[in-house]
């Protein structure tokens, strides 16, 4: 025989948003309980989970040409498990078993508390699949986070689902309605977090400011979550992602200008710059009304940085529209910007309309793109000759280098012995590359 046996192993792939990355660390920790420890290498691997996103359809489409190549690996190791999770799980259930006949599970984003059971019934030959949106709460029958931290950042999700209904968007669908964490448990995992060395909390949701969990006195608004969670000794810098611009309360926006610990970055997706689009789009908000939170956001915290998503070629969008898109970019002056190209997704009302043409799309993505880089430049460059704070994570691409990020999140390099993981230390911008600033210690 000759093998040891020494713990099972799972190999994990992560797509789609930072919940999906979340999610994947809480998957890992379940099967932890059950005697596997994860590998990074999927060749060795006893148990493959794809964590897939269905947000575009290039998305969705990929998981299907990994798990073709997964084939030969699982036709050498009969025995290996491939499991899909995420929201391609809980677009397609079923249907990916009849498609890809080498997977053993499908469990949908709100079931992963049932995966151990899933993965024993998959040992025992039997596949299963599971995308209820069971009454019970996942989070309670998770195991607490008993794995070391990876490093001095961690994500903690508050809130999941989303009843907003963008036309475009499959989340309402692959996550569900909208439900917020109790306060107490949040602040409870995010003890833990500092406890096992974590300074920097990013808190996550797919709508994180509609946050309105049970709290003490009733319900707590995000605002006041933050203002919890920064009386925690240790925790020095809040982040949250991703916001929906009509849940910017007051109390939230003053707690830019208030918590020190809240970072001055904020992602707020806008979308489009045109009001017709918007309204297609189901936003419910204009353009004007974006600009004016953007006024109010900046009057509570000057030196925030913004960035936003935007969706070009949605469809009817016209070039004036388009520009309109331009113009507000324009008047706000974003720090950082994703985009992408409209993608129909099946089951969303704007799925149904005639799509503009690729070319156009194409030609207004790269217009847009090259309009938001050079925002980004500038915003990098205003960046040197300052002193800014950096959060180091880990060592950098050039021998003796250290990566961090700043409180604006700018990647910073550092190449000095003193810049330990872990370390929040004043750093004076010297450089701005492409994508990251390079600096040096200033104190
Ligand atoms: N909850 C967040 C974003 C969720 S999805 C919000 O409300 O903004 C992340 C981004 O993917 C969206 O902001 C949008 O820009 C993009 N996106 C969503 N559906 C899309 C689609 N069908 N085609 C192209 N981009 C899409
Ligand atoms: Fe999707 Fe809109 Fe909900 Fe964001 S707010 S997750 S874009 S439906
Ligand atoms: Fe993708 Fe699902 Fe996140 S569709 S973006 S993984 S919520």
């Amino acid at each position: 025989m000759g093998e040891t046996a020494g713990p099972k192993k799972l190999w994990i792939k992560t797509y789609g948003c930072q919940m999906n990355v979340y999610d994947s660390e809480r998957m890992a920790e379940a099967m932890g309980g059950e005697g596997y420890v994860v590998t990074d290498r999927a060749d060795e691997a006893d148990m493959v989970i794809l964590n897939t996103c269905h947000i575009r359809e290039k998305a969705a489409e990929k998981v299907y040409s990994d798990l073709g190549r997964l084939r030969p690996l699982k036709a050498a190791r009969p025995d290996l498990k491939i499991g899909v999770a995420g929201c391609v799980a809980q677009a397609e259930g079923a249907e990916i078993l009849r498609r890809m006949p080498l997977v053993d599970l499908v469990v949908g984003p709100q079931s992963y508390h049932r995966l151990p059971a899933m993965a024993k019934a998959a040992a025992a030959g039997e596949k299963t699949v599971d995308t209820d949106f069971p009454a019970e709460d996942k989070f309670d029958h998770l195991p607490d986070r008993p794995a070391p931290s990876r490093g001095p950042t961690a994500f903690l999700t508050v809130q999941e689902g989303c009843d907003k209904f963008c036309s475009f968007c499959v989340v309402p669908y692959t996550r569900g309605a909208e439900v917020s964490r109790p306060a107490a448990k949040v602040l409870d995992e995010a003890r833990g977090l500092v406890a096992r060395g974590v300074r920097e909390i990013t808190l996550l949701g797919q709508n994180v400011n509609a946050y309105h969990g049970a709290g003490e006195g009733g319900e707590w608004g995000l605002g006041r979550l933050v203002r919890a969670l920064a009386g925690i000794e240790g925790l020095e810098r809040i982040r949250y992602t991703t916001s929906h611009p009509n849940d910017m309360d007051d109390d939230l926006i003053a707690a830019h200008g208030e918590v020190a610990e809240l970072m001055p970055y904020l992602h707020l997706p806008v979308q489009s710059g045109s009001d017709r689009i918007l309204k297609a789009m189901n936003r419910k908000h204009t353009a004007e009304a974006y600009l004016r939170l953007v006024e109010r956001i900046r009057a509570a915290r000057p030196d925030v940085l913004l960035s936003s998503d935007f969706i070009v070629g949605f469809p009817g969008e016209t070039e004036a529209e388009f520009d309109a898109t331009l113009d507000l970019i324009r008047a706000v002056g974003f720090g950082a910007a994703f985009s992408f190209k409209y993608s129909a997704r099946p089951g969303t009302p704007a799925a149904e309309r005639p799509p503009v043409p690729a070319e156009i799309a194409d030609d207004r993505l790269q217009r847009l793109q090259a309009l938001v880089t050079e925002q980004q430049r500038a915003a990098q460059a205003a960046m040197v000759g300052r002193t800014v704070k950096v959060l180091f994570e880990k060592p950098g691409r050039m021998p003796g280098q250290m990566v961090g990020k700043s409180d604006y999140l700018h990647a910073v390099h550092v190449a000095d012995p003193a810049a330990m993981p872990g370390r929040i230390a004043p750093v004076r911008i010297t450089e701005s590359g492409p994508n990251s600033l390079g600096g040096v210690l200033a104190g």
